[in-house]
């Protein structure tokens, strides 16, 4: 008789890790203006105003480092799977919107959340992110073919028609002052219209789930995640200090057990950090960024120089230029792999957020009893 064989297995962000999905970069698109969208890209940014396919060299050289990077993780004896692209560079439209372009697959972070068996297509809150999931759909099929106990699930998908963003968002120039007073309000561009998340916003500590309110999260969506998750806690969280808070893994990342390194201009508030203290977690700051500017063309902040991915309590990849953050995890006793990334942060992140669990070894724990 054939054994029945575990393929999905992840309840943290620190077991050993043994399969994993990693991004691609192929036919990547910067997406065209919609609501959601012109609220998150930095005011200063390169990006404004541009939308369409990258160009052939940036994708070519951002798929070198994927691909090197997937192969670093085999070596080590990890699985690693890779989505299927999908032509980012058409229209989509459903009865509500049209958008111009998508984006891409390269970080299958944001829209993959795995928890124990089960993985869960999040509702993303970009329209040019709503089919995202689709190049994914190969991999979970196979892993729910394969696997009898494995949970395919997709949360409700919004309808992100306008009333989903607060139009005091949608202008260009309201300067960072405005922007950190209303994070600190938890005042977002999206409303509580219906539940939006991001997969990027959690974060799996066993039995308790860490969910970022921000952009890209909000609370219904966060509501929505505590009915689904019924045997977990789910804490809500938000980080005064980012004036774009969109997903949690450039601001928060635990570790190991006991261990979070959190970003110094983004800590969580007093209240919030009880939970962990409380149970003899230690929450310390973040090294510095090693840069002054993100690539062009990115997104995402400097300090993707926390988006590390753990392989086990003792090892993480570091960004390889970020020395300091790699210092920093040395001395606390990590072994730390540099893994050449910067090149394809402009893709939609670092080296956590272009990958996703499929299975990390280890049991459901409570680590805050
Ligand atoms: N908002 C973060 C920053 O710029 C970047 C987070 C990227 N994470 C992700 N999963 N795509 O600091």
């Amino acid at each position: 008789m054939s054994k029945i064989k575990t393929i999905v297995n992840s309840w943290n962000e620190w077991d050993p890790l043994k399969h994993v999905i990693v991004g691609k970069a192929d036919g990547t698109c910067i997406p065209a203006p919609e609501p959601a969208l012109d609220a998150k890209v930095p005011e200063d940014s390169d990006m404004r105003g541009q939308f369409g396919p990258r160009t052939k060299d940036t994708v070519d050289k951002a798929n070198q480092l994927l691909d090197n990077f997937s192969n670093i993780l085999i070596k080590r004896g990890i699985k690693v799977d890779r989505p299927d692209p999908i032509n980012f560079n058409q229209k989509t439209s459903t009865p509500d919107w049209e958008a111009d372009t998508m984006f891409g697959c390269m970080p299958p972070r944001d829209v993959l959340l795995t928890v124990g068996n089960e993985i869960l297509e999040a509702t993303m809150s970009y329209r040019c992110r709503w089919f995202e999931y689709l190049c994914y759909r190969p991999l979970l099929k196979k892993y729910y073919d394969d696997d009898p106990n494995m949970k395919h699930e997709s949360a409700p998908k919004p309808r992100l028609t306008d009333a989903d963003y607060r139009k005091d968002y949608l202008s260009d120039k309201i300067g960072i002052q405005k922007r950190l007073k209303w994070t600190e309000d938890k005042f977002f561009v999206t409303t509580e219209e219906e539940p939006l998340f991001d997969a990027a916003d959690v974060l799996r500590f066993g039995k308790d789930l860490v969910v970022q309110h921000g952009f890209t999260t909000n609370l219904k969506g966060i509501d929505w995640l505590k009915r689904h998750y019924k045997d977990h806690r789910v804490h809500a969280v938000n980080f005064p200090g980012d004036p774009y808070p969109i997903h949690i893994d450039a601001t928060f990342t635990p570790i190991k057990e006991g261990l979070i390194i959190n970003n110094p201009q983004r800590k969580l508030p007093k209240e919030q950090r009880k939970l962990f203290e409380n149970n003899g977690w230690e929450i310390i700051d973040s090294a510095q960024p090693a840069h002054n500017e993100p690539p062009p063309l990115c997104y995402s902040s400097t300090w993707l120089s926390m988006n590390v991915l753990v392989l086990d309590p003792k090892t993480v990849c570091v960004e390889k230029s970020e020395v300091y953050q790699a210092d920093q995890l040395d001395r606390l006793g990590m072994e730390v792999i540099p893994v050449d990334m910067r090149d394809a942060y402009a893709f939609g992140g670092g080296l956590h957020c272009c990958t996703a669990d499929v299975y990390r070894e280890g049991e459901l724990k409570d680590y805050f009893p």
